[in-house]
């Protein structure tokens, strides 16, 4: 990336499901290699890129986007002021604190809103980010999705720590 780090922050709309979308998927297919094979990562991605899908959990939960001179970078879903249910970072701008802003803005919203924690089921090219962050891997998980089996593991956070 290029220019100043990515600061702005901003609820979704219903108009940004399809370029969520597709960060999803791109972050799937280029950021998830080393831990996934191609049948996983497709699988993956043809459930994270359903847009009519995406749109309905963007309407019923929490979702913060990041912007970079505007334009969506990375978003986050906060599920029932209790769990990490999506986080996505585009490739292009990785390593440069996107994550890190998402994940401490609803970590901020979920403990004002009286959650003592909060969960993920960290994939597991991201687990090493959640640790970093101060999650707790709770159990491992092995999950259908399209025919194929995807490991994940369950990682939580107290709040206020
Ligand atoms: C995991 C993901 C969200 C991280 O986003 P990011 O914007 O690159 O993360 P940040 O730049 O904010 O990183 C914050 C810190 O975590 C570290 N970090 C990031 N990814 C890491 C990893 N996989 N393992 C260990 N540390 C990691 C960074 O080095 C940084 O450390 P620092 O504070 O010392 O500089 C992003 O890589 C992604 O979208 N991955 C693919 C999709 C995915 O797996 N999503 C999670 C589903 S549960």
């Amino acid at each position: 990336m290029s220019g100043a780090p990515p600061a702005a922050l901003r609820p979704a709309l219903p108009g940004d499901t399809p370029v969520l979308a597709a960060i999803a998927r791109a972050a799937i297919f280029e950021l998830t290699g080393e831990d996934y094979d191609e049948d996983q990562q497709e699988a993956w991605a043809d459930v994270a890129g359903d847009e009519a899908a995406l749109a309905a959990r963007l309407a019923g939960q929490l979702t913060l986007v990041a912007t970079h001179d505007g334009d969506p970078v990375g978003f986050i879903v906060l599920a029932d002021n209790r769990a990490i249910d999506l986080l996505y970072v585009l490739p292009l701008f990785t390593g440069e604190g996107v994550g890190a802003l998402l994940c401490d803005a609803v970590e901020k919203l979920a403990a004002a809103r009286g959650a003592k924690s909060l969960t993920a089921d960290a994939s597991d090219n991201a687990l090493g980010f959640f640790q970093k962050r101060g999650y707790v891997p709770k159990s491992r998980n092995t999950v259908p999705l399209g025919g194929v089996w995807l490991g994940n593991t369950t990682v939580e956070k107290k709040l206020g720590e």
